[in-house]
C-alpha cells in the first residue's frame, strides 16, 4: 500500500525512480509521481493518476533529470486518484517536497493552521500537510540563518533535520516519508514511524525504498530503519538519528533477494508463479525445523525455553485476510496436536478488544508482509497487556517480526501477488509445525511425531502432484467464468480451506463468493443456491466425509451446480453427484487445507483471467495494509 523510492548519487536519478516503482507496484497503488533535483536550483515533479505506464508515458513526453530524486506510488486514503493528490508534494513556494506512505491522523488541525497562515493547499491530502508544515519550519530558519548550499554541508544538514524532526513532533499517525528540499540538491532526509523504510548503500550513491525489492540487482547493502530513525542520505554519507538516542551507527546488513525472486520467472503472472512455487517454498518453510530423532520440529526463533513453553495454557492466534485463515488452520491444527485451547481473532477486533487472557497465553501475530497496521496494533496491545507476542511472518526484518518477543520465519521468499498463496500454504505448514512441536512437549508419543513428521516430508511432492489438476481446473473455470455467485463449502479442518478459496475469488475476479462450514449453509446461504450458482465443495476424504456428501446432496436437490475438489478416494463415492470434480493426492487430514488450496487458487486465477481482470494488481486492494 502506497510506495517509496529515492536516489542520491552520480547518476540520472529517474531511471531507479521508476525502475523502483515498478518493483513496488505490487503493494496496490492507483497515482504515481516522481521529483528529480538538479544543481541548478530546478526541482522537477511529474505525477499521474492511473497506472505507472501513464506517468512513464509523460515523461517521455516531458522528460525530467537530476541527481537526486525521490518517488511514489499512491493508494487513495484522503482524496481521490488524481494527478494533483498524487505525490509528490511542494512544500512553501517550491521550497521542498515530500513523499509519504501512512496517514496523518491530526492533519484537519494542522491544515487549518497552516492556511490561516498563508499557505495554499493544491490536494485533498494529509500529506501535503507534512510539506507545508516542514517548510513553515524551515522559512523561520531561513530567514535567521540564510544559509548557502555550502554552509549546509559544513553544518552536516543540520538545520534541515531540525526543521523535519520540528515538523514530525507536530504529526499524530503514522509515516514513512522522504523530503528533497530544492536548495539543496545532495541530500535526501527521511523518516519512520510504523511504515517501513529501506536504505540501500552503493558505490558513491544511496537508495531509499519502502521496502527491499527496489534495491535487488543495484546494491545487497541495506540498512532496516526503525521507527521514530530519521535518515540523512547524501551520495557519500548516510547518518541515522534516532528521536531519543541522537546518532546510531547505520546498522548494514546483507540483502539476500535475487533478481529472479522478484520478477516473473517466464510465467504470465506473479500468482501464478508463486502458485507453482508452492513445493519449494513449503520445503524452504521446513528446511532445518524437522528433527525426525527426536520426533519434533523445532524453531531457532522463538526465544522461549522449553520450560515456558511447556507453561503456556492457551494460544491466541491473530491476523488479518489469508493470514486470518491460515489462523482458523492453525486453530483446529495445534488443539489436535497439542491440546491447547487456541482463540482466533481478527487483528482489527483484538486490537479494540479487552480480552481476559490469563497468564500463560501466547499470543502470535500472523501475517505475510509483516506490515499489516491492524496486526501489528493488535500485537502492540497484547504486549502492553503483557502477553508474550510471536511472529509469523515472511518478511525478515518488517515491523511485526522485529517488534515481537520472537517467531517464526516462513522464508516463502517474496510474494509479490496481491493475491496471498505460498505465504498462505507456508503458513499452514509453520502452524503444523508449531502444534508438532508443542505436542511432543505434552501428549504426542514419539510414534506419533515420527508419522506427523513423515506426512509434513512427504508434503511438497504431494503439493506438485496436485499442481497437476491445472490444466482441469482451466476447463472448469471456462464454465463456471460468468456466474454472479459461488459458494465454497467444507467442514473441518477444511472450512478455512473453503473461506480461502472464496477470498481468492473475489479478490481477483471480482465475483461474490461466500465461504462457509458446509453444514452451516443450510442456516441461510442455501437461499441463494439456483442453476447459476456454483458449490465448490472441499471434500477430500477423513472423518467428515460423509456428512459434507450429505450437504452437497442438499444443494444438488435445489440444482445448484457442484464442484468438488476431493482425492481419488472421494472421487469414486461422490461419482454423478458433483458436476465437475478436482482430485488431488490423499494426505492427513490436518494437511488437507495446504493441498486443497491449489486447486481453489487456480480456479480463481483462471476465473480472473478469463474476465479480463488484472490478476496481480486486483482493483481496490494493496498487498499489505499499512492504515487501519
Ligand atoms: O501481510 P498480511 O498477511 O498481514 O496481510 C493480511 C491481508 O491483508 C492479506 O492476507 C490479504 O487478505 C490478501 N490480499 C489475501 O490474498
Amino acid at each position: 500500500m502506497c510506495g517509496i523510492v529515492g536516489y542520491v548519487g552520480h547518476r540520472d536519478c529517474v531511471d531507479f525512480l521508476l525502475q523502483g516503482l515498478r518493483r513496488l507496484e505490487y503493494r496496490g497503488y492507483d497515482s504515481s509521481g516522481v521529483v528529480a533535483l538538479t544543481h541548478g536550483g530546478r526541482m522537477q515533479t511529474a505525477k499521474a493518476a492511473g497506472r505507472l505506464d501513464k506517468l512513464i508515458g509523460r515523461l517521455a513526453h516531458s522528460p525530467i533529470h537530476g541527481t537526486t530524486g525521490v518517488g511514489h506510488t499512491r493508494w487513495a486514503t484522503h482524496g481521490p486518484a488524481t494527478d494533483e493528490n498524487s505525490h509528490p508534494h511542494i512544500g512553501g513556494d517550491g521550497l521542498l517536497a515530500v513523499v509519504h506512505n501512512g496517514v496523518i491522523e491530526n492533519f484537519r488541525s494542522l491544515k487549518e493552521r497552516l492556511e490561516a497562515a498563508g499557505y495554499i493547499f493544491r490536494s485533498a491530502t494529509d500529506t501535503e500537510v507534512v510539506a507545508h508544515l516542514i517548510a513553515s519550519y524551515w522559512e523561520q530558519e531561513h530567514a535567521a540563518t540564510s544559509l548557502t548550499a555550502a554552509e549546509m554541508v559544513e553544518q552536516n544538514y543540520e538545520p534541515l533535520v531540525r526543521c523535519v524532526r520540528a515538523a514530525l513532533q507536530k504529526l499524530r499517525g503514522t509515516y514513512g516519508l522522504a523530503v528533497v528540499f530544492r536548495d539543496f540538491p545532495d541530500v535526501v532526509i527521511a523518516a519512520k514511524l510504523g511504515s517501513p523504510l529501506v536504505v540501500g548503500v552503493g558505490d558513491g550513491e544511496h537508495f531509499l525504498a519502502s521496502d527491499s525489492s527496489p534495491l535487488v540487482g543495484v546494491t545487497d547493502k541495506i540498512v532496516y530503519l526503525d521507527d521514530h530513525e530519521i535518515a540523512v542520505i547524501t551520495a557519500d554519507t548516510l547518518r541515522v538519528l534516532h528521536r531519543d538516542l541522537g546518532e546510531k551507527p547505520a546498522d548494514v546488513r546483507t540483502l539476500a533477494l535475487a533478481a529472479g525472486e522478484v520478477d516473473k520467472g517466464g510465467y504470465e503472472h506473479f500468482m501464478l508463479k508463486e502458485i507453482f512455487e508452492q513445493p519449494d517454498t513449503l520445503c524452504n518453510t521446513m528446511r532445518g525445523r524437522l528433527k525426525p530423532d527426536e520426533a519434533t520440529a523445532h524453531f531457532g526463533g522463538l526465544n522461549l525455553s522449553p520450560k515456558e513453553l511447556r507453561s503456556v495454557r492457551r494460544i491466541v492466534l491473530t491476523g488479518c485476510g489469508t493470514s486470518w485463515h491460515a489462523a482458523l488452520v492453525g486453530e483446529y491444527v495445534i488443539e489436535e496436536l497439542a491440546r491447547i485451547p487456541v482463540e482466533v481473532e481478527y487483528a482489527s477486533e483484538l486490537r479494540y478488544r479487552n480480552p481476559p487472557l490469563d497468564d500463560g497465553t501466547l499470543v502470535f501475530a500472523i501475517t505475510q508482509s509483516g506490515e499489516t497496521a491492524d496486526t501489528l496494533a493488535a500485537m502492540r496491545e497484547m504486549k502492553r497487556m503483557g502477553h508474550t507476542t510471536l511472529a509469523i511472518s515472511n518478511v525478515v526484518g518488517s515491523s511485526i517480526a522485529k517488534e515481537a518477543h520472537g517467531g517464526i520465519y516462513l522464508h516463502a521468499g517474496p510474494e509479490i501477488g496481491v493475491a496471498s498463496t505460498k505465504a498462505f500454504t507456508s503458513q499452514c505448514v509453520a502452524l503444523t509445525m508449531l502444534g508438532l512441536y508443542l505436542g511432543r512437549m505434552r501428549h504426542l508419543s514419539p510414534v506419533q511425531g515420527a508419522r506427523i513428521i513423515d506426512d509434513l516430508q512427504a508434503l511438497p511432492e504431494q503439493v506438485r502432484a496436485a499442481l497437476a489438476c491445472d490444466e482441469a481446473v482451466r476447463q472448469i473455470a471456462d464454465k463456471y467464468a460468468q456466474c454472479g455467485t459461488f459458494l465454497y463449502l467444507g467442514r473441518q479442518f477444511n472450512f478455512p480451506a473453503a473461506l480461502e478459496g472464496a477470498l481468492k475469488l473475489k479478490e481477483i475476479s471480482y465475483i461474490h463468493a461466500e465461504g462457509y462450514p458446509a453444514a452451516e449453509m443450510k442456516h441461510g446461504p442455501i437461499a441463494l443456491v439456483d442453476e447459476n450458482t456454483p458449490s465448490v465443495f472441499i471434500v477430500p476424504q477423513g472423518a467428515v466425509f460423509e456428512k459434507v456428501i450429505s450437504n452437497m446432496e442438499e444443494i444438488k436437490a435445489r440444482g445448484g451446480p457442484v464442484i468438488a475438489v476431493t482425492c481419488a478416494e472421494g472421487a469414486a463415492t461422490i461419482g454423478d453427484l458433483a458436476d465437475d470434480v478436482i482430485e488431488v493426492p490423499t494426505v492427513a487430514d490436518f494437511l488437507q487445507p495446504i493441498v486443497t488450496a491449489i486447486p481453489t487458487q487456480l480456479l480463481a486465477y483462471y476465473i480472473a483471467l478469463r474476465r479480463g481482470c488484472d490478476v496481480d494488481k486486483p482493483r481496490n486492494l494493496a498487498k499489505s495494509v499499512t492504515v487501519e
